[in-house]
């Protein structure tokens, strides 16, 4: 017998393997009869020899059932041996005819065609296409497409695919028929088809050259409504990638569908976005401000989508952070443009921090371009996307503004209809600017988060300030070489608490950099890593009273916020008297309140760190200690600023629906407020949080009352609760909010209750929203999932099992926090470990699964 370990050995792809194809694959005609049990496929492809060899077509299948294969019109006797179907081709090309029948009904995995509601919808990235029909199913074949979708007219009255749409045929029997032509190339990852009743929200978008192209967003009758949002995204997007890179829209339609099960956030595929349901429906009643943020976010990533990624795509999967690092710092920076800067800056790396950085540091780290996997789907990660992003952002950082675009322009210039690397990407960015990237490309290459470490030392008016930088061994990593970072610093004086000379960017190249500032008149502080300039961990002394002070005086909105944030996390490390972070809170209200910063920064900066993000500065995670401290600090933060939260209260709650920065800051700050009232326990608190609570406008509002009494035990949380299912009930997005905050509930009861929930009519494990929405959440409240007796591993171990046979992408997911198992006590980390044998030595586990746990337990 194979131990799992060499199972997976086997099964490893590895970048150093690559090929380019040996065949390659010009067109692709598809015929399409959609029906729910059964759908039939016949693909016509006309294949040529790549390269000077004999070797067979390969192609790639999964839950085929093969009726016909002809080449060149005769039929061949091959037959499928698993997953891979080998044909003789004497010729350098060919005619390849196959028959398929597909079964979209009990596709549980949400990969190749499947139900979704009343709909049959397809999902092809990374390695779907396989499961509709018979192809080379790899980035770097890139064909045109045409397909003709037919079905039933009733069932099916619309008919989706890719490009633009051509004739539409009225059958016998009730039958229609559309064909579909897309003018561009592409590979099979971004294929799509869609076929059901849908209606749709329409409008139009003219392109810098005059292109009228008409802007479909496809849903449920009923949800059109709750598109616009959505859609004035899209224009939005459309307008700022022609502006700001230059890039047009290339095709007569771009359409949009939401669906409800769907395995990620959306799908770029060419002219035919499918989006998850809670990215595109948005109204005030339904959404909370968090959520028209992602809304819009994910409608530009996608649609930008269509420049990186689409006309310039990857070569190999290895390469994904090519196409997903890019395309995040783009709604990034669009998200940015759209109001606001500081307080987006401050939420990218809030995540950043809240996933990658725990990633980095654990089992499963690697490098932004992989370079081994088993299961590609383990590798759509917050390394892959948002560090990914943190890497071009560095490199915008290095070349500015315009270096940057003269390198984009490059790189389209060159690689447009291409299926390139992250390589050709950084020689793009050289040959545009002359800059020497040579160390810059280990980012590509070295997983971990570096640590720099500041140390500085005044000499009469002169300082002299030491950066040393380190990067630990990660998996597979011993050793690591020095990176090449940019460094965003300034002096901030500790007398006049203004900024003393200009800032520096200073680019980190060998393990320790010197810099020496003269003349200084004051006494001065650091402010350290602006705007967030390199995504790594920052190491310098300082007191409480400086950063109180920095917190009070930086004038980079980032820094500023950083501030706090050390401060908190100095101040929650220990049992003292919060009493610094109480002052330092109360002096940003006065600030807030005097109009000297806007409330959504406000909102942000008074936000102690997580209990998760205390655990991580950490060596090893103390829940309880971390937990009660927190909650110390909350109540005295609570009780002493009363008066002040109230007043915050009062001002900022009731802003009606509008959604302007400052309408939004508004209603965090007050969200806020809320939660310290009620923390600090007075009826009039209880009252003003059911008053809010009935009383809302907003879903921001009305989610924000019931968050904050979700860890009381009190009647206005039973009935608020209670209230919000039945007011919601039938809408999917929002009944996962209420499973949510439920999971999030820091009470003593929550393990009990959200296995009261898995037995909820509401609660099923095909919907991936809907698990993550219940036990993704209770995995990230640290202190009940990581209940001393285990018995929150063995929930999610449970859960896990039980979806790996039904969704192995969604269940893989599951295990990243039992891989964490290293960071905390032994009794808890055996516990963890123990599950993950558990699920490791379960028959019949997905390769999915089985990587995640290896690796995990390695
Ligand atoms: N490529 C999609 C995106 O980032 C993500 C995705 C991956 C969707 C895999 C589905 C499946 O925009
Ligand atoms: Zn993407």
């Amino acid at each position: 017998m194979l131990d799992a370990r060499t199972v997976l050995q086997m099964n490893e792809v590895r970048l150093s393997d690559y090929r380019p194809p040996d065949w390659l694959v010009p067109t692709v005609a598809l015929d399409v009869r959609l029906d729910v049990d059964r759908t039939l496929v016949t693909s016509r492809l006309t294949v040529t020899r790549n390269g000077d060899h004999r070797r067979p077509l390969r192609l790639d299948g999964q839950d085929l059932e093969t009726r016909r294969i002809l080449v060149d019109g005769a039929p061949v006797e091959a037959v499928p041996n698993g997953e891979e179907l080998v044909l003789a081709i004497p010729g350098d090309s060919a005619v390849v005819e196959i028959e398929v029948a597909i079964a979209p009904r009990t596709n549980t995995r949400l990969m190749g065609l499947y139900g979704s509601d009343d709909l049959l919808v397809t999902q092809c990235e990374a390695e779907g296409f396989r499961r509709i029909t018979w192809f080379p199913d790899r980035p770097d074949v890139l064909s045109l497409y045409t397909v003709r979708l037919e079905g039933d007219a009733a069932q099916f009255p619309i008919l989706l695919s890719n490009g633009d749409r051509g004739a539409a045929e009225t059958l016998d029997g009730g039958r229609h028929a559309v064909t579909w032509t897309d003018p561009w190339p592409k590979p099979s990852y971004l294929f799509a088809m869609v076929g059901g009743q849908l209606a749709a929200l329409r409008d139009e978008f003219v392109t810098m050259n005059g292109r009228r192209v008409e802007l479909a967003i496809w849903t449920a009758a009923a949800d059109v409504g709750r598109c616009s949002h959505a859609m004035a995204a899209l224009k939005a997007s459309m307008d700022w990638d022609e502006r700001i890179y230059g890039r047009e829209y290339d095709l007569d339609q771009f359409n949009i569908v939401a669906v409800s099960d769907f395995n990620a956030g959306a799908m770029e595929n060419k002219g035919l976005n499918v989006f998850n349901s809670k990215y595109i429906l948005a109204d005030s009643e339904t959404a909370t401000d968090a959520d028209f943020d992602a809304v819009a976010g994910v409608v530009a990533h996608e649609y930008f989508h269509n420049w990186t990624g689409n006309r310039v795509t990857c070569r190999d999967w290895f390469q994904l952070s090519l196409k997903e690092g890019l395309t995040v710092f783009r709604d990034q920076q669009f998200s940015a443009d759209q109001g606001s800067a500081a307080v987006r800056r401050i939420d990218d790396v809030r995540a950043l921090r809240a996933v990658q950085f725990p990633e980095d540091a654990g089992p499963h780290a690697h490098p932004i371009r992989p370079d081994h996997y088993v299961e590609i789907g383990n590798f759509y990660t917050a390394t892959v996307y948002n560090k990914g992003a943190e890497v071009i952002r560095m490199l915008h950082t290095l070349l500015g503004r315009d270096g940057f675009r003269r390198g984009t322009d490059l790189y389209f210039e060159r690689h447009d209809g291409q299926a390139v690397t992250c390589e050709d990407w950084v020689a793009a960015m050289e040959a545009a600017t002359g800059r020497n990237l040579t160390q810059f490309r280990r980012w590509y290459d070295q997983a971990g988060t570096p640590t720099v470490t500041v140390h500085m030392a005044r000499a009469g008016r002169q300082l002299t300030v030491n950066l040393a930088q380190s990067l630990a061994a990660t998996p597979g990593q011993p050793s690591k070489a020095m990176m090449h970072m940019p460094f965003r610093l300034a002096l901030i004086g500790r007398d006049s608490g203004r900024r003393i000379g200009d800032e520096r960017l200073v680019e980190l190249t060998a393990g320790e950099t010197r810099l020496v500032f003269e003349d200084l008149d004051e006494p001065v502080l650091l402010s350290l890593n602006r705007g967030f300039s390199a995504p790594v961990k920052v190491v310098a002394p300082a007191s409480r009273a400086d950063l109180a002070f920095l917190a009070g005086a930086d004038d980079d909105p980032f820094a500023r916020w950083e501030a706090m944030q050390r401060l908190s996390l100095d101040v929650l490390a220990t049992d003292d008297d919060p009493h610094e972070l109480v002052d330092a809170i109360a002096a940003t209200l006065a600030d807030g309140a005097a109009g000297r910063l806007d409330p959504a920064f406000v909102g942000e900066a008074v936000l102690l760190p997580t209990e998760a993000f205390i655990g991580d500065q950490a060596s090893v995670v103390d829940v309880e200690s971390i937990h009660r401290r927190r909650e110390a600090a909350r109540a005295a933060i609570a009780a002493v600023l009363e008066p002040q939260w109230w007043q915050a209260w009062h001002w900022h709650s009731g802003t009606g629906t509008a959604l302007n920065a400052g309408a939004k800051g508004a209603r965090r700050l007050a969200n806020v407020a809320l939660a310290y009232l009620v923390t600090a326990g007075s009826a009039e608190a209880l009252a003003a949080a059911r008053q809010q609570y009935d009383g809302a406008a907003t879903m921001t509002d009305r989610i924000g009352a019931l968050s904050a009494l979700i860890n009381t035990d009190t009647p206005e949380r039973d009935a608020c609760l209670a209230d919000f299912y039945d007011r919601f009930a039938g809408n999917g997005d929002v009944i996962d909010k209420w499973f949510t905050v439920q999971a999030l509930s820091t009470r003593a009861d929550t393990l009990e209750q959200v296995q009261v929930l898995l037995r909820h009519k509401d609660f099923t494990l095909h919907n991936p929203n809907r698990l993550r929405a219940l036990v993704g959440a209770f995995a990230a409240n640290q202190r009940r999932f990581h209940a001393a007796d285990g018995s929150g591993y063995r929930l999610l171990a449970d859960q896990l099992l039980a979806v790996d046979r039904i969704n192995p992408q969604s269940a893989a997911r599951l295990a990243v926090p039992l891989g964490r198992w290293q960071r905390f006590d032994a009794g808890r980390g055996a516990l963890m470990q123990a599950q993950l044998q558990r699920i490791a030595g379960t028959a019949g586990v997905s390769k999915d699964v089985m990587e995640m746990a290896t690796r995990a337990l390695a």
